[in-house]
């Protein structure tokens, strides 16, 4: 009777059962993977939300524009030169009700059934379910890391996957979990066989304003591509707000195309209309207000930081470089390693970590942890895996 898009895996794995089971006996756990921001500790208060007016017309009329108001539209402009420095069209921004919607309409704009889109791995698993339910699949291409240069994409070998079912090519700059920033060479590579094989490229760049000090943030050409690009971002993570469910969609390309790539999704989002007439007047009081919100978040990530490197022991733990983004990658010896060593941390340590293999980590021996985690717990929780993987406690 049901679609085959609707049919997701309902089998609860052994780490996630391990988790309930710790949960159902109230086990204290200290939870290294806190990624919401609503839950880590930070006061959003500071959105007031003093600029919305009940009684103004944009709210007591409705007035449903699919593309998603002038007014907002103008203020994520203003964001983009405020902090990063780049002007873009107001006119080639699309509202959306999340960035996970922004990918349906997406996929929904790129691809028939069958069809098929390269995206990271390690990456974010989300997408693979995304695509699936707009009955489209992901491919992964690969990252790879080495000390020297950090997370780069495979090229060769991401060239190598295209196919004539491929319809785009997503990139997550700063990547989820690996932190991997685009860069201009990358850039350059993959619009070279965008052109080649008419493909799309997705840039989701949800993590954008958490670059580490130092490092360069996304060349600025994905913001005004030769090939159809459509760049992802949102309040969800910039703001700390995923409860507002707003974010954007900027398309650019050659002129013609990007116009009815424009035209087709405006089209898709007049279908649903989703985004809120609340959250889109208030867009321009959050982003704002959203610098003086992500100081104590970047404050905690350089803290935790600065904490890993000075109590990780070096000779058995890795700490991956990362360009930016919420998550920190660990090398980990062997007792700590794949789901036996995620569940082993939680029932004898008390700490809850994400095995690598939720990201589709080639190797085992990776776990992803949160750098939102608060500070103390962060501490212990690294404490306490570190004394797991001591042959002598
Ligand atoms: C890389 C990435 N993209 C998109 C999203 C979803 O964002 P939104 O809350 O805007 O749907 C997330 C959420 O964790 C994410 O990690």
């Amino acid at each position: 009777m049901f679609s085959r898009r609707s049919q997701f895996g309902s089998e609860v794995n052994a780490y996630t059962a391990a988790l309930d089971e710790q949960r159902r006996r109230g086990t204290h756990l200290i939870d290294l993977t806190h990624s919401n921001p609503t839950r880590a500790g930070f006061d959003a208060s500071l959105y007031s939300f003093q600029s919305f007016d009940p009684n103004a017309s944009a709210f007591r009329v409705y007035e449903p524009v699919a593309q998603g108001l002038a007014t907002t539209r103008d203020a994520i402009a203003d964001y983009y030169a405020r902090y990063h420095g780049v002007r873009i069209n107001p006119d080639a921004l699309l509202l959306a009700s999340g960035t996970s919607e922004a990918y349906r309409v997406l996929f929904d704009l790129l691809c028939d059934p069958g069809d098929r889109l390269l995206a990271p791995s390690p990456g974010y698993p989300l997408l693979d379910l995304l695509a699936q339910a707009s009955g489209a699949e992901i491919e992964h291409y690969r990252l790879t890391y080495s000390h020297q240069e950090g997370w780069r994409i495979d090229l060769a070998e991401l060239a190598e996957r295209i196919t004539a079912h491929t319809r785009g090519i997503v990139l997550i700059t700063p990547g989820n979990p690996t932190g991997h920033m685009l860069n201009a060479k990358e850039l350059q590579f993959l619009n070279q066989l965008c052109h080649k094989h008419a493909l799309a490229l997705i840039v989701d760049e949800v993590f954008v304003d958490y670059v580490r000090p130092g490092r360069p943030g996304p060349p600025h050409d994905v913001y005004a591509n030769d090939v159809l690009t459509f760049v992802l971002n949102g309040l969800s993570k910039g703001a700390g707000l995923p409860q507002l469910k707003l974010s954007w969609i900027l398309t650019s390309g050659p002129e013609v195309l990007a116009q009815e790539a424009a035209h087709r999704t405006a089209f898709l989002m007049d279908s649903m209309l989703s985004v809120s007439s609340f959250a889109q007047l208030v867009a321009p009081e959050v982003l704002e207000r959203s610098e003086v919100f992500r100081q104590p978040l970047l404050q905690r990530i350089a803290h935790n930081l600065e904490q890993l490197h000075r109590d990780l022991p070096d000779a058995r733990f890795q700490a991956l470089e990362s360009d930016g983004g919420w998550y920190q990658v660990l090398r980990v010896p062997e007792v700590l390693a794949g789901e036996d060593g995620a569940i082993r941390c939680l029932r004898e340590q008390g700490v809850i970590v994400l095995p690598g293999y939720f990201f589709d980590f080639e190797e085992d021996n990776f776990i992803v942890i949160s750098l939102l985690t608060p500070s103390a717990d962060f501490a212990e929780g690294l404490a306490r895996i570190v004394r797991l993987a001591d042959p002598s406690s």
